[in-house]
């Protein structure tokens, strides 16, 4: 069901998260305004929201005519001031960079109308840093999706220190209205909770090969067979009450002072990235990508998350 008082979304910068952002709002039922720097740009953008909803469709997740629908609920929009003028929500997801968000959050405090709910997309940046550019900080917060934004449940939304109770609670409905799982992040932290939980594990990958450990590929063969295929059904702290606390407490007490702590990247991840080796784009990175290897992990990672996606909704049309 539609949020009352939210009709139409916008997404400015319809780049590998905007589509994906307006299409999910769009298969909800909310008329969807994308915008991009040029028509060919949003050309691309609805030629992947097209892509994607065939591949609803043929898992059995949208009808046909679900899908003509949800892309007849979709509209591009070069011009800001025309997008803008009656967007009851917008979704800003241009690139990484506070000054171009700060700038572009301006414009759309000037060009909305008053009640309209501004979010941006940010990975990480202060929410409190953007807000004060928005003519509205009690009406702005950021909404976190995850890449893919039309297959991951998460969002999280991230509380300013002048966000309104009100707005949190909005946009928290219109989430839930768009099929998303949103997790209220109080305070306003560097990378939010996802992106500090994959980070810390991260640096300690990072330390363990540095130090000889195990190789990359290790790394991944040890996760994906073991704690990454239990974390999708009990999360961390769930694995710890079911392993008991005494437990995790008595390997936490020798371990966590073992565990690396480095403040910077790591040597080896320097020279990683001064040799060029900066992944699928470069075909070397950690690991090495020939031929289409790369597609082929996506491709599975996507066929997993459509499975999970047909699990959360069978679980939810159950009795
Ligand atoms: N890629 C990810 O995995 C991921 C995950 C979560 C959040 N994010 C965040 O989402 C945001 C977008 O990332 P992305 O990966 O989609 O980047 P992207 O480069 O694919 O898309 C950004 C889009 O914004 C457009 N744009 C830039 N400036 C604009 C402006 N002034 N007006 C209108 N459009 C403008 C660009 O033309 C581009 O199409 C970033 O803040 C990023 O950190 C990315």
């Amino acid at each position: 069901m539609l949020v009352e008082g939210i009709q139409k979304v916008l997404v400015v910068g319809a780049g590998l998260m905007g589509h994906g952002i307006g299409q999910v709002f769009a298969q909800a039922g909310y008329a969807v305004v994308l915008n991009d720097l040029d028509d060919e740009r949003l050309g691309r953008a609805v030629e992947g929201i097209r892509r994607n909803l065939d591949l609803f469709v043929r898992e059995g997740l949208l009808t046909a005519t679900e899908a003509e629908a949800t892309l007849a609920r979709i509209t591009t929009e070069v011009d800001l001031p025309r997008a803008a003028r009656d967007a009851d929500l917008v979704v800003e997801a241009t690139f990484e960079d506070l000054e171009g968000k700060r700038a572009v959050l301006g414009r759309l405090g000037m060009l909305c109308p008053a009640h309209t709910i501004l979010t941006s997309n940010t990975s990480g940046l202060s929410v409190n840093a953007m807000a004060p550019a928005t003519n509205r900080p009690d009406r702005f917060v950021v909404t976190h999706f995850w890449n893919p934004p039309h297959l991951i449940p998460l969002v999280e939304v991230v509380r300013g220190e002048n966000t309104a109770e009100t707005t949190i609670a909005r946009v928290v409905a219109v989430l839930r209205s768009i099929d998303k799982a949103p997790v209220v992040v109080q305070k306003d932290v560097l990378g939010f909770v996802g992106n500090r939980l994959q980070y810390a594990l991260f640096r300690e990958a990072l330390g363990l090969i540095q130090n000889g450990v195990c190789t990359a590929e290790d790394i991944d063969t040890v996760v994906k067979m073991s704690f990454g295929r239990r974390l999708t059904t009990a999360g961390p702290l769930e694995t710890a009450d079911l392993n008991g606390t005494d437990l995790f407490f008595n390997i936490s007490r020798y371990l966590f002072p073992d565990l690396d702590n480095s403040t910077e990247p790591h040597p080896f991840f320097r020279q990683l990235i001064a040799e060029g080796r900066i992944g699928v784009k470069a075909g070397r990175g950690f690991r090495d990508w020939p031929g289409d290897r790369a597609e082929r992990i996506r491709e599975r990672r996507d066929r997993e998350l459509i499975r999970w996606l047909k699990q959360d909704r069978e679980q939810k049309e159950a009795p």
